[in-house]
Formats: C-alpha cells, structure tokens, sequence
C-alpha cells in the first residue's frame, strides 16, 4: 500500500507535535491544502515527553535573565554547547511556552504568578510544571490541537523501518554525499504485518531517546533509538552519542522496567541526598551539594554506592512541609506511598538510571540533517544546546523551540522538492516469521547488560574495547537473522539498538578527555 504526503513526521511527542501543528496552521491560516502524516508506533501518547515530571526551563521572572540561562546551560554541558543555539533556545523559550499555554497547556500558578521551581545546576526559580506530570499535560494540550486540525492525520501502532532515500532508486548513497534526499519512509503496519510506503516531501525524525540499549532507564520501553539508527543507515551525520545521562534519582526498585523517577525537582524543593546511616555526601563532591548537574550527582552516588558496598542511596525529604509537598508532587508521593513508603517518615532509596540522550542526529538551526529534507527535532537530535551534558528541564523546552524552527526551515526549502514515482514497494521476498523468538529476546538481554556494565557512568578503556567486540558480534549475528525474516517490531527494534549502542560506543573510544557525562578513569591516568 502507498500513503502520499505533503509532510510525513515520525513520532508524536512533543517535538513532532510541535512541527505538525505549525505547519497545519500555516497552511491551514493562507487557506493552502495540505496533508500531514503523524505516525506514532503505539498509541499516540506513549512517548517520553509523557513521563515528563519536572518541567520545562524558560527565563520568566523579573529577577532572572537570559544570561543567566545561558550561562547555566553551558556550565552544565562542560562548554562543549554551541554557545549560538543556546542563546537561540534561551532567548526563544518564552514566546514558544506561550505559544503552549495558548494551545491549553496548563502550569501551577501562585496567584497571578507562574509557580517557577528550581532543578539541579539552576541559579535560578525557572521552571515552569504542572504539579509533577508536566509532560503528561503538554502532551494532552498539544494531542488536542492537533485533533483542531484536518490536514493533520494521526497513524497510531506504525512502525518506522527504514527512511527512503536514492538508494532505493538503485543508486549509491555514501555518507558524504552532499545530495541525498528523503522521500518518506517504509513503515511496518502493526497490525496488518504489513510494510506500506509513505512518500512525503518533507521527513520528520522525531522518534526521541535510546533508554532501552540499558538495563535500567526512565524512558518508556518506546525509547530505542529508531529515529537515530534509521538516519545513520540512510547516511546521515551524528554527534555526541557518547554523552548519555544517568538521572541521579530513580526510584530503587531492582528489575523494574521503567524505573519510575524521583524528579530533580524534590531536589530543588529541599530533599537532601543521603547514605544509609543517614549522613550527607555531595558536599565532598560539589559546593552546589544535592543541586549540582546531573554528571556529577550520577558519579557522586555511584562513588558512594562503590565505597560503601551498597546499591542505592537515599532522598531524605522528611523535613520538608508536607502539604505543600504533595501540592506539587502528589503523583511521587502516591507511588511511594503505593510501595510502603511514607515520605513523611521513610527515606526514599534512589539510584542512578540511565534517562537521557544528549547527542543524535546532526541538524543544523532550521533542524535539517544532512540528507536533503530530512529533518529531525527532540531527543533524536543533536543541535549543540546540551553540549556534554544536559541541563534540566531544558529538554522539553529544546524539543518545542526546534520544532519550531524545523517548521520555518521546512517551509523556506519547500519549493525544490518532490516525490518520484518510481519508488519501489518492500521487498521481503525470500524471507520467513522467525520460530525463535527467544534469540531476539536474548539478545537483546546481552545488550542491554552490555551496555550497562560496560558503557555506564564511569568507563574505561578496557571495558569499552570489551563492549566492542561483543556488540559487534551481536550485530552480525542479528543481521543474518534479520536478512531471514519478515520485518517485525522486536527484530527492528533490536536492530536499532544494536545500531545506536554501536555508535555510542565508538564515539565513547574515541573521546580522549573526561568531559560531562563522558568519564574514563584511564583518560585521567593519561
Ligand atoms: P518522545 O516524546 O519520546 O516521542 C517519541 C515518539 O516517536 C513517540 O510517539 C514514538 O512512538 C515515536 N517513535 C519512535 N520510534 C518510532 C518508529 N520506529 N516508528 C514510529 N514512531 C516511532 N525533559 C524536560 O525537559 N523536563 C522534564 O521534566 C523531563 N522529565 C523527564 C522524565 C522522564 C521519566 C523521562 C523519561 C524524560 C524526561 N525528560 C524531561 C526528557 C523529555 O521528556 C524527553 O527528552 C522529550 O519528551 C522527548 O520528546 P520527543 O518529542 O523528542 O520524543
Ligand atoms: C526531572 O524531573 O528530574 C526530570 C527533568 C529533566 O529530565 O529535565
């Protein structure tokens, strides 16, 4: 079957939303017709921007300022930031969250006041939420102004495969090739186990992060870099895979998958890290104590876990006013509460979890890849903004302001593109429905250990090297397997995070000094 867009956008979180709904209104507004494709590979509301607690960072009250922001990001991502998107995203951050608040999204007020909470490497109150589900809430706000607009029709349980490029039309497509275009993607119907081909004239990636390459990760089980390795085998550029964040508090729960999040925002409101016996560490650590960035927290605890033999810590949030702690944070408070935690009288044992990818796919200011009109925004990109290291809250907030410039820029480069008509249909002649399921979930165990032991917070050079050689042999073994069989979810997924966990590591043996969340302990012995 073939599908024909103007616009097809893979991925229904907020970046992908944010690109859709602009476009809609654009041509919608000069009463242009247009036809937008929103594929998403569950329902539409499972994306990572969903489980978004904290909130989202913008410069909003009188007594902060851009520089501010701008300073903070950057200290954050070890300066290894573009220093020109961050002013981008800084400077721009406003007018795209009042562009959210209008299409309905909801933030905790004081009075007229916003409610503005403070997150680790913050210097200042700036970020907006609602109660502690503020991506919940986006995510409904932006679900419903897409549902205000006909151009825009919404593919829920489709599966991205792989984006069509030239080298479907038979020709050689290299990495470095300046004119390598996009002409949609071939997408796997769930339902039907069918491969259809949407052909558009614009591509979207907004397929956001890579938690499941890891044992233990906030994302939902969503998140396996799809958008990242499908552009890497269509040739596109990526950067910065190796800075991938570990959120110091998830909630201690062994072989729990997601590990629920203990948001950096209780941080903020007062809790204080803290060993078993009830004493404090960070401030052998950083003077900023339990609100320092994120890289540094992850290490601390995980130095602690290292001396003291254990395999958590604790947030002690006992002394904080427990009303107006349930105010903001009642869904936290109701799921300790669900597993025998009272946070009025319990510490609440936190772990590191791996919950952020700060580097992706290459785009440029106008969110365009490598590959001509082939776009991506959110999780799944690399702008520059993170540098080394995220700074909180300001995830959300880069997903909205790309989307948004991905829309202008798709706009501005319209005029040269077009679909042709020899594209083919999927071809998997030859190929079976494997009858070893359990090879895909076994390998994908391996991975996932792999990554975790080898790949994690502190690293060296042996491990990595280790960590090589065994994904290696993982991808030949399941590209044999893939070659044999008819496409399915779990096959495609694994082969996306074999992908992705290969680029990560290669990108971690080839960084040679600690910076951020890349920590070699034999880059120190250098
Ligand atoms: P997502 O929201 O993850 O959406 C991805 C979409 O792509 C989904 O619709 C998915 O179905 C689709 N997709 C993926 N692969 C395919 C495929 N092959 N075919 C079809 N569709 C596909 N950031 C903040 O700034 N503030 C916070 O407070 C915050 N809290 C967080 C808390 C948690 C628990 C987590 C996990 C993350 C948090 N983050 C936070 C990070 C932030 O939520 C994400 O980075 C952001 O939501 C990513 O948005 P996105 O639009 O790029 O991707
Ligand atoms: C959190 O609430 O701690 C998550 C914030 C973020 O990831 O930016």
């Amino acid at each position: 079957m073939t599908h024909q867009y103007d616009f097809l956008v893979i991925g229904s979180g907020i970046a992908g939303l944010s690109y859709a709904t602009k476009l809609a209104r654009h041509f919608e507004s000069n009463g242009e017709p247009v036809s937008i494709a929103v594929i998403t590979k569950v329902q539409a509301d499972e994306t990572n921007t969903k489980y978004a607690q904290g909130g989202i960072a913008a410069v909003w009250s009188k007594e902060d300022s851009f520089d501010k922001h701008i300073d903070d990001t950057i200290d954050a991502g070890d300066g290894v930031n573009k220093r020109h998107i961050v002013e981008i995203v800084v400077r721009e951050a406003p007018e795209r969250i009042q562009e959210l608040i209008d299409y309905g999204t909801r933030f905790d007020r004081h009075g007229n006041e916003y409610d503005l909470a403070r997150e680790g490497g913050h210097s200042d109150h700036r970020i907006l939420h609602f109660k502690d589900i503020t991506g919940a809430e986006i995510e409904r706000a932006l679900l419903e102004e897409v549902q205000r607009h006909p151009s825009i029709s919404i593919f829920t349980h489709f599966f991205a495969v792989d984006l069509i490029t030239q080298h479907h039309l038979g020709e050689t497509v290299y990495r470095y090739r300046e004119d390598i275009r996009c002409f949609g993607a071939y997408v796997l119907n769930t339902r039907t186990g069918q491969v259809e081909k949407f052909l558009a004239k614009t591509t979207m990636l907004a397929t956001g992060g890579i938690g499941n390459i890891y044992q233990s990760t906030t994302n939902p089980t969503i998140a396996t870099g799809d958008g990242i390795a499908m552009a890497y085998r269509a040739k596109g550029i990526c950067d910065n895979l190796e800075f991938i964040q570990f959120h110091p508090t998830s909630l201690y729960q062994p072989g729990k998958k997601p590990s629920f999040l203990i948001s950096e925002a209780v941080r903020g409101f007062g809790g204080i890290l803290k060993n078993a016996d009830g004493s404090t560490f960070m401030e052998n650590y950083d003077p900023r104590l339990s609100l320092a960035p994120r890289d540094i927290t992850a290490r601390a605890i995980d130095s602690e876990m290292k001396r003291n033999g254990t395999d958590h810590v604790y947030l002690d949030v006992r002394d904080a006013d427990y009303d107006r702690f349930l105010e903001h944070f009642p869904n936290i408070t109701q799921h300790c509460l669900d597993i025998g935690i009272d946070v009025r009288r319990d510490m609440i044992p936190v772990v590191p979890a791996q919950h952020y990818l700060c580097g992706g796919i290459r785009v440029n200011e106008w969110g365009q890849t490598n590959i001509h009109f082939l776009y991506a925004a959110g999780e799944c990109s690399c702008t520059g903004l993170h540098g080394a290291n995220r700074l909180a809250s300001n995830s959300l907030l880069e997903a909205v302001v790309f989307g948004h410039r991905a829309y202008l820029g798709t706009i501005e480069n319209l005029k040269d593109a077009y679909i042709p008509d020899n594209v083919p249909d999927w071809d998997d002649s030859g190929t079976t429905h494997p009858e070893e399921q359990v090879l895909v979930t076994e390998m994908t165990r391996e991975l996932n250990s792999i990554m975790s032991n080898y790949v994690g917070i502190v690293r060296t050079n042996r491990r990595l090297r280790r960590a090589y050689e065994r994904v290696e042999l993982l991808y030949r073994e399941h590209e044999q397997l893939y070659r044999e069989s008819k496409v399915s979810v779990p096959i495609s997924e694994l082969r996306n995070m074999i992908n992705v966990s290969y680029l990560v590591i290669k990108m971690a043996m080839s960084r040679r000094e600690n910076v951020g969340l890349h920590y070699n302990l034999d880059n120190i012995k250098a």
